[in-house]
């Protein structure tokens, strides 16, 4: 047990804190026990853990599909670099320099009376919505574990495949207890705090994924006609390519780095002070890719070879891998391992989405960390299944045309996000300033890196911010 902290000091320090200090101090409540990330590889493995996700291996694949393939490819990974890594960047460095929840870090860095925490409390928000969506996803890919194993998902009929998923989808029962499952699943972790919880599973589990992704990309690439799903993925065609393209290629860049919506300043803030921030966000982002096109490769020569259509949308994941994989030899063990490795991939990214309002709940106010994980899980149950029900009892409730599994999800990755995205830009670029930014990002002087950091600054301050409201308003339609 740590000693009660009860010095005045201490206290002045933590402020509000101070419930959650007193629980994790190991050395009489000095700021710095605030539980973190120990290890190098484990910052690497929770961050890169955050990212990777059902972005890489449901939605990268299926937006791809439907977008028009490589040219698609192409403005992503454009978005990426000119938009995601600049602000990944700014918003671990913030998170780390404040190593506060999102709201509290923003209040501590911006100058008195200014509301920049507005950022981290719609943060929060956006955080809520996609993990409303987000775990219902999970759900289907949890559920369809058992389904492979069982084999009543391995039809070479995708008639019989997509008679399995509606099945899952319109039953209001399996859709929210399977839901549930998850989140109580997600909850578990967290309980056990950030380094113990987060650290240790995400580095546990992402070495696995690495392993698994490449067994079943290896066996996609064996297959006959594999070459023209290749090509699908790697030769562009840009005729498809329109503003509402981009700004979904943008969406993704945002959704995949998890940025503008407090989850990098939240995993910032458990970052060591000698991580070299800008190196560990670029590995991270090259990973990340890597994963996805890893995921491509897994799947869109597999769809080639046996015939079926790429553009089927949000159901390839449920509907054509099932039947691609019923279709190659081996395939109920291939069919099983890759849902286990979505799973993986997705418990990673859940576990940094619920951190942001369980980090803010417990330090910004006080409460401790069982209590606010289990309050945030609770409002998740609930504002997740107009989710969950959205293919049964809500499939008519619609906001814009759009049921709120649609709307969570079209709404966070093209607005609140890249909404999110500008702020930020705007704050470490013209609020937080050079100096600043420059001691934050060399760990004061350590690192020799201002060849880098010029450049990046200049990026934040005049490029990224117009260029990300430029391509929302225009993908938006607003001009
Ligand atoms: N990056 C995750 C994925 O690709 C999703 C995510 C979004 C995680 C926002 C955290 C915050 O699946």
């Amino acid at each position: 047990m740590s000693p009660p902290v009860t010095s005045a000091r201490v206290h002045h320090y933590l402020g509000f804190r101070k419930t959650m200090s007193q629980n994790k101090s190991k050395t009489g409540g000095e700021p710095k026990a605030r539980d973190g990330f120990t290890s190098s590889f484990g910052v690497l493995a929770a961050t890169l853990g955050s990212a990777v996700g059902l972005g890489n291996i449901w939605k990268f694949p299926y937006l791809t599909g439907t977008n028009g393939g490589a040219g698609f490819l192409v403005v992503y990974v454009l978005a990426t670099l000119v938009v995601g890594l600049p602000v990944m960047i700014s918003e671990i460095m913030l998170g780390r320099k404040a190593k506060r929840d999102a709201v509290t870090s923003l209040v501590k860095l911006a100058p008195a009376g200014q509301p920049w925490w507005l950022v981290g409390a719609f943060g929060v928000f956006a955080a809520f919505l996609i993990m409303a969506f987000y775990s219902e996803v999970a759900a289907w890919v949890f559920a369809y574990i058992f389904k492979a194993i069982g084999g009543d998902i391995l039809s070479r009929d995708p008639k019989v495949t997509s008679g399995a998923f509606t099945a899952l989808i319109s039953d209001p029962v399996q859709s929210l207890l399977w839901q549930w499952l998850v989140l109580a699943l997600i909850g578990g972790i967290l309980l056990l705090g950030v380094s113990k919880g987060i650290e240790a599973v995400t580095k546990k589990l992402m070495p696995l994924l690495f392993v698994l992704l490449v067994v079943i990309g290896a066996r996609s690439l064996m297959l006959p006609g594999a070459g023209q799903g290749l090509a699908f993925l790697f030769a562009p065609d840009f005729s498809k390519i329109s503003a509402a393209v981009v700004l979904t290629a943008m969406g993704l860049a945002f959704f995949k780095l998890s940025i503008g919506m407090g989850t990098m300043i939240t995993y910032g803030s458990y970052f060591r002070d000698d991580q070299n921030i800008p190196l560990t966000t670029f590995r991270v982002m090259c990973a990340d890719l890597f994963v996805s096109l890893l995921a491509g490769i897994a799947i869109f020569p597999a769809v080639f070879a046996f015939g079926f259509q790429p553009a089927a949308g949000p159901s390839l994941l449920f509907i054509t891998i099932p039947a691609v994989f019923a279709s190659m030899p081996l395939g109920h063990f291939f069919m099983v391992v890759f849902f286990v490795l979505t799973a993986i991939a997705a418990t990673g990214a859940m576990l940094s989405i619920l951190e942001v309002p369980v980090s803010v709940l417990s330090e910004r106010f006080g409460i401790s960390r069982v209590k606010a994980t289990v309050i945030n899980l609770l409002l998740l149950a609930l504002v997740g299944s107009a989710c969950a029900l959205s293919n049964s009892l809500t499939a008519d409730f619609k906001i814009f045309g759009m049921t709120m599994f649609d709307l969570f999800d079209f709404v966070t990755s093209n607005v609140l996000m890249p909404l999110g995205g500008i702020c930020l830009c705007l704050f470490t670029a013209w609020v937080w300033g050079y100096d600043r930014f420059r001691a934050a990002l060399s760990n004061e002087g350590a690192l020799d890196n201002e060849r880098v950091l010029k450049p990046l600054f200049f990026v934040l301050r005049f490029v990224s911010p117009v260029l990300i409201l430029y391509v929302m308003l225009k993908g938006l339609k607003v001009i």
